[in-house]
C-alpha cells in the first residue's frame, strides 16, 4: 500500500433518504475519530516507527497524514485500518498554506513538533464552525513551558532556544485539544511539568497510555491533576485505537428515534459512561453483550429529557444533536443547554422545518445556569423540543458541520418520505462509510456521487 493512498472513500454528493421505517441490526463502531489524529500526531515525539491499528476510514485522518507526508513523514497503510508511522525522514517543521483551515491539527502539531524541534510553523486551524473555538490555552501553555510562539497572518510559529522546561500549569477550563498540548509538551521536556484541570474525555485516558507506552512517565491524580517526570527521548509503540463513543451513541440516537432496535460493536460499554443513563432515564433500553457490544431499543414509548453538555464525565457536546432527534420523539418539552460551544444549535432548524416545534433561547435553560460560562453572553446555546413530533421530509438539506451531518441522517431516517442530504464533506470528516452502515440497519439509502 502507498503513502497516498486515502483511508476514506471519496465523498459522494448526496443522500437520497427514504424515512419512516425503524432501523434494525447491528453496526460496527470504527476506532475513535477524536484520538486517531492526536495518536498520529503522537508518533511524531519519537525518531522510531510506531504501528497505530484500528484507524478509522474518515477524512480528518487523511487531512491530518497530508500535513504529516509534508514534513517528510511516512504513513502507510497496512491491511485495512493499520498504519505504520517512520517519522525518521522528518526534514521539514513547516506545513505550508494547502493544509490551511482544514481541521484542528495545526495547533496540536505546533507543540508535538515544538517538543523535538527548535522551530514550528503550522497554518490557520479549521473544524466545525460551532462557536469560537479559541486556542488561547495552547498558547499560553507554550510560553510557559518555555517556548516562545507568535501568530502570523498565515497561522502560528512557535519557536525555543534550549530544551522545553517542566512547569506547573493550570487549564482555565479542561480543554480535551489544550490538554494533549500540555502532555505533548511535558513528555519531553526537563523536569517535571504538574498540569491541573485538565481534560479526562476516554480519548484522553488513550492518549496518556499510548505515551506510556512510548516511555512517558505520567501519573495521573485525584481532581483533574497529573504529574509528568520529562524524558530525554520517547521510543516508538504500537496502539490499538478505542472505539468511537460519539459513533455508537450516533446509532443507538438512531435505534431511539426510530423505534428500532441495533446492536453497536466495537465499542468499550464504559466509555459511553453517563450517555447510557440518559438513554435509561427517557425509556430506552441498553444491554451490555460483552465487553465491546451494547443494543439499544426503546423499553416503552420515550419521555422527554433535560440534558446539559460538560466535559467528561458530563453528557459529550457531541452527543446531543443526534440525541436531541430521539428526544423529538418524546413525549413532553426537552430541553438542551449547551455548555461546552456557544452555538452548536443551528442544527434544530431543520427538526423545525420538518413540523417539530423548537425554541432556542440566549439564555441559560439548564441547571448549571451559575457556572455556565455563555451566561452573561447572548448566545444562542439553550434551546427546547416539544415531542412526540411527527416529521415530514421537506426536500433538501445542507450539512453544515459533522454532528449535525449524523443528526440530520437521523431525523431524515424518521421523517416520511424522501430526503436529499448534500455537504457530505463535514459527515465523511467523522464518520466512516456511513450509506453502507446505514443500509446494514435497514434505512433505505440512495448515494448520488
Ligand atoms: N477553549 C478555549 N481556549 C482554548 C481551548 C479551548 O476557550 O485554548 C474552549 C473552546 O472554545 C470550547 C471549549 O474550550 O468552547 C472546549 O474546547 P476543547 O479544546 O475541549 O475542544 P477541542 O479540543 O477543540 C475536541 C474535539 C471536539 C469535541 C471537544 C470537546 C477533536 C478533534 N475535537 O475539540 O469534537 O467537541 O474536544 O469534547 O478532538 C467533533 O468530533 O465533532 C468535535 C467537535
Amino acid at each position: 500500500m502507498n503513502e497516498h493512498q486515502d483511508l476514506a472513500d471519496e465523498v459522494p454528493s448526496n443522500y437520497v433518504i427514504e424515512g419512516g421505517k425503524p432501523a434494525h441490526g447491528s453496526v460496527r463502531c470504527y476506532g475513535a475519530k477524536n484520538l486517531a489524529s492526536k495518536a498520529l500526531i503522537a508518533s511524531l515525539l519519537t525518531n522510531e516507527k510506531s504501528i497505530l491499528t484500528n484507524m478509522p476510514p474518515i477524512g480528518d485522518l487523511d487531512i491530518t497524514r497530508r500535513m504529516l507526508t509534508q514534513l517528510g513523514v511516512e504513513t502507510i497503510i497496512d491491511g485495512n485500518s493499520s498504519l505504520v508511522v517512520t517519522p525518521s525522514k522528518l526534514d521539514d517543521t513547516s506545513i505550508g498554506m494547502p493544509h490551511s483551515a482544514s481541521n484542528r491539527s495545526p495547533i496540536l502539531l505546533l507543540s508535538a513538533l515544538l517538543a523535538r524541534h527548535k522551530r514550528v510553523d503550522v497554518p490557520l486551524l479549521g473544524g466545525c464552525n460551532i462557536g469560537e473555538r479559541n486556542i488561547d490555552f495552547h498558547l499560553r501553555a507554550i510560553e510557559a513551558f518555555g517556548g516562545e510562539v507568535f501568530e502570523t497572518s498565515v497561522g502560528f510559529t512557535a519557536k525555543r532556544s534550549g530544551r522545553l522546561q517542566g512547569t506547573i500549569f493550570e487549564l482555565p477550563y479542561p480543554s480535551v485539544g489544550a490538554t494533549e498540548t500540555c502532555l505533548f509538551l511535558a513528555v519531553l521536556a526537563e523536569g517535571r511539568s504538574v498540569l491541573r484541570n485538565i481534560a479526562q474525555e476516554p480519548e484522553i485516558a488513550a492518549l496518556i497510555s499510548m505515551l506510556r507506552s512510548m516511555g512517558a512517565v505520567i501519573y495521573t491524580g485525584p481532581e483533574r491533576e497529573i504529574t509528568i517526570e520529562g524524558q530525554q527521548e520517547l521510543r516508538g509503540t504500537k496502539m490499538e485505537m478505542i472505539g468511537d463513543r460519539i459513533e455508537a451513541a450516533s446509532w443507538a440516537s438512531l435505534a431511539l428515534a426510530s423505534g428500532g432496535e441495533v446492536t453497536v460493536k466495537g465499542i468499550r460499554p464504559d466509555d459511553l459512561g453517563n450517555f447510557l443513563s440518559h438513554v435509561e432515564a427517557i425509556g430506552g433500553g441498553v444491554a451490555i453483550e460483552g465487553t465491546e457490544a451494547l443494543r439499544f431499543w426503546r423499553r416503552r414509548p420515550l419521555r422527554r429529557a433535560a440534558i446539559e453538555t460538560d466535559v467528561w464525565p458530563g453528557f459529550s457536546t457531541d452527543w446531543q444533536q443526534p440525541f436531541m432527534i430521539a428526544l423529538s420523539q418524546a413525549g413532553g418539552i426537552s430541553v438542551v443547554h449547551e455548555t461546552v460551544y456557544e452555538d452548536r444549535l443551528g442544527y434544530l432548524d431543520v427538526l423545525s422545518d420538518r413540523g417539530a416545534e423548537v425554541e432556542v433561547y440566549d439564555t441559560c435553560l439548564g441547571a448549571s445556569g451559575g457556572r455556565c460560562r455563555y451566561k452573561s453572553a447572548q448566545f444562542p446555546h439553550s434551546g427546547i423540543v416539544v415531542g412526540p413530533a411527527k416529521l415530514r421530509s421537506c426536500g433538501e438539506i445542507v450539512i453544515p458541520d459533522l454532528r449535525a451531518g449524523l443528526a440530520y441522517v437521523i431525523a431524515a431516517a424518521v421523517a416520511e418520505g424522501t430526503t436529499r442530504i448534500s455537504g457530505l464533506h463535514h459527515l465523511h470528516r467523522g464518520y466512516g462509510e456511513v450509506s453502507d452502515k446505514l443500509r446494514g440497519l435497514g434505512v433505505d439509502v440512495e448515494v448520488e456521487v
